[in-house]
Formats: C-alpha cells, structure tokens, sequence
C-alpha cells in the first residue's frame, strides 16, 4: 500500500518467512530519517533510535556518487559510521578475494557483533555484503540498499548472498535475511539505459508469472525505460510483493520458488555460450522468448507475440548473433540448477499468464527448437 509520508510516495512491504523484515521502496528514502530508522533498528537498538556502528559497503561507481550522504544522513541520527569500503564495480568483486579483503578491513576498524553493514550497490554488492555480514564475527546485522533495479526488483529480496569461484557463479553463499531493505527509486536516475533494461526484464518475468494488476501494468514497462519515476516505483514494488510472497513460502527452494527461474534456463545457457557478452537481463529475454514458444506448443497458449511487444518496450533484444546452438545446450547441461537425470532439461513454462508451471520435463531436441528461435 503506497503511504504519503513527508509528502513522499512510499510503500512498506513486509516479507515473512524466518526472519521477517520490511522492504521500504521510494524516492528520496536513503537521506530521510526512514533510513536512519531501519538501520538503528538492524543494530539491535529495542529504543528503535539510530545509534550503533555501521560500516558501509559499496563499489566505484556507487560510491563516488551515494556513499557521503548515506553516511552523512546515519551520522546525523546518531550512528558511529566506522568505514566506507568501496571495491571495483563488476562481477569480479563477488571473489574470494575481495570477501577475504572486506572481512579484513571491517576487523581493523573494530566492527563489532551488534553492529551494521549497509550494502550499496547493485546485485554484485548486495550478494558480496551479505556473505560478509553472515560470516563477520559469525554474522552480524545486514541492511540493503540496493541501486540498481535488478537489485531493487530481485536480489535483495529472498537472502541469497554469496560470491563467486572460478569454478562458476555463486557457488559459495548462504540464506540470510537483511534485517531492512530501502530501495530509493531516485537513484535510478543515474543508472544506464542497459542496466535499466536488464532490470526489466526480471520485472517483465514476474509481470507474466504474477498476472493479474501486475500483469496489466507492464504496460508502464515503457515509460519506466524512459525513466518516469512513478511507473519505476509502481513496478519495483509489484515485483518487491510479488518475489517477496513467493520466497517467504518457499525460502530454500525446495518448490515453487523455482519459478522464478522462468526465462533462465535457456537464458544461463546463453550467457555461458556468448562468454558473457550478453548482460543477464538481455540473455534472460531471449530465454523468455524461447520459453514462451515452448509453452505455446505445450499448452496450446497464446502467449509469444504479446509477450515479444513487452519485450521491446523494455529495450531487450529479440535474438542474438554468433552464438552456436550447440554451445547453449552444453552450456545449459552444466547448469547446477538442472536436475534432470535423463539427459533432458527441467523448464518452468506458463500454463497461461499467471499460471507457471515448473520442473516441466523439456527433451534435448525440443530444447534445440526453442535455443534455435533466439539465435540467428
Ligand atoms: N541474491 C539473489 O537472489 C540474486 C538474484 C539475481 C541476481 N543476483 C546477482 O546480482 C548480480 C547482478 O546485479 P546487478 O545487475 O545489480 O549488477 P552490479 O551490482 O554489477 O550493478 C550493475 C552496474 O550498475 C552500476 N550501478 C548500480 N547502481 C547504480 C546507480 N544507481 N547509478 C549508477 N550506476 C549504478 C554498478 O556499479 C555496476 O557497474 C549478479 O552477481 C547476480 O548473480 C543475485
Ligand atoms: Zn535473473
């Protein structure tokens, strides 16, 4: 429910599950006192006052422009903020490496048990902070502040964190569930148009997945790529209740939650076969559109044209070049998150929209079909 407060449109969306908390979505929230509030409440604070040690952590690109005023705004309600850790923007921070570095810079300064790390940053922070902070001292309190839009719609909720190893991505991590999320859409202002673009198309997935109001208004996919911010804050926070509602039935996947894979099955393929030159977002896209053709012939749906025109008005590409077929389906026999053990492939597919259906059992030459619509 969206709450006019300070004249500013909010929404409070609480996430159940183990450990609940509250993800606050709204322009302008990292230098108001709601801040300063979820992040003294993190600290253990029963008063519910801003004091406490934080330490904050973010990357190059982030820092420069947010990290002064988000430590400006805990100073000024009375939090001790002991380092700001900034580590280079892009997947290679989610290493060992850096996690080793990062542990080792919040020791010097002291950080202790009941103390806060506040991640800034996209997905790549968000996931690096959390296995820090669920591993510093044997885990201490966590507070998001995602600045990305696929940080703001889709990794900092559920409590995946974790980084990667050269063996592949996201291979060590842990659950653990930030004690607050603030998502401030005003930062997206300074986000490429790409990032953006590759936000939505996580949007566009659980617009589908979801149906209903959510599904209806995908048709601010459009206005939000241009950068209308209430059509961003509409659709963070339909995507916030809905991956929220999912993950707090089903926290460590063992079920449904697996239908948040939608698009992702051909779409990790992808992103292997194209060695990365593919942002997620566009390979999860293109791994929509072959989904959609699966699910067509499966059900019977009708679904591919319509789901093609959103697409686009997202700015996400349609097919791609250079990438062999072949490649993809190795690619995608590698994936972890396959679980077939008869040489085909696992698929979630939409019975119609709103209605996914997962582990759906796709076989290899059904899934060249699908791979080959995408690649030219
Ligand atoms: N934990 C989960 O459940 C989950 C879910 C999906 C993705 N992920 C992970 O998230 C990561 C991808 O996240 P991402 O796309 O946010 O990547 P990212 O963190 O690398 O951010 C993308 C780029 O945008 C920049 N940026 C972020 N916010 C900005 C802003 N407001 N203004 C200007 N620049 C900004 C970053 O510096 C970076 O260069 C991957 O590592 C992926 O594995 C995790
Ligand atoms: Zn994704």
């Amino acid at each position: 429910m969206a709450e006019g407060v300070d004249g500013v449109d909010r929404h409070r969306i609480p996430v159940g599950g183990s450990s609940p908390y509250d993800v606050l979505v709204g322009p302008g929230l990292r230098t108001g006192e709601i801040l300063a509030e979820a992040v003294g409440a993190a600290a253990g604070n029963a008063a519910f006052g801003a004091t406490g040690a934080a330490a904050i952590l973010t990357d190059s690109n982030v820092g420069p422009l947010y990290a002064a005023g988000l430590a400006r705004s805990l100073r000024s309600a009375g939090m001790d903020v002991l380092e700001t850790v900034e580590v280079p923007a892009g997947e290679g921070s989610k290493s060992l490496e850096i996690y080793a570095e990062v542990l080792g810079r919040l020791a010097r300064v002291g950080l202790s048990r009941n103390s806060v790390l506040v991640a800034l940053g996209g997905g790549v922070i968000g996931d690096l902070g959390g296995f820090v902070a669920a591993s510093y001292l044997r885990g201490i309190g966590f507070v998001q502040v995602p600045t990305s839009l696929l940080a703001m719609v889709d990794s900092s909720v559920g409590g995946k964190v974790g980084v990667d190893l050269p063996e592949g991505k996201n291979l060590a991590g842990a659950f653990l569930q930030p004690r607050a999320v603030v998502a401030d859409t005003a930062m997206l202002g300074s986000l490429s148009g790409r990032e953006v673009s590759c936000g939505l198309a996580e949007v566009l997935k659980m617009g589908l997945l979801s149906g209903g109001d959510f599904y209806r208004d995908l048709s601010l996919l459009e206005p939000a790529r241009a950068g209308d911010r209430g059509a961003l804050l509409t659709l963070v926070a339909h995507s916030v209740r809905f991956k929220a509602g999912v993950v707090e039935a089903d926290e460590r996947e063992s079920g449904r939650r697996a239908i948040l894979n939608y698009g992702h099955t051909i779409g990790h393929g992808l992103e292997a076969a194209a060695a990365y030159s593919l942002a997620h977002g566009e390979a999860v896209g293109l791994g929509m559109r072959a989904a959609a053709r699966l699910s067509e012939k499966r059900f019977g749906v009708e679904l591919a044209a319509e789901q093609d025109e959103l697409l686009g008005a997202a700015g996400l590409p349609l097919g791609t070049k250079g990438v062999e077929p072949a490649a993809v389906l190795r690619a995608m026999g590698r994936d972890k998150k396959r679980r077939s053990g008869d040489g085909g492939h696992r698929f979630v597919l939409l019975e119609e929209i709103g209605r996914p259906v997962w582990d759906v059992p796709v076989s290899e030459e059904e899934a060249r079909l699908a791979v080959e619509e995408v690649v030219e």
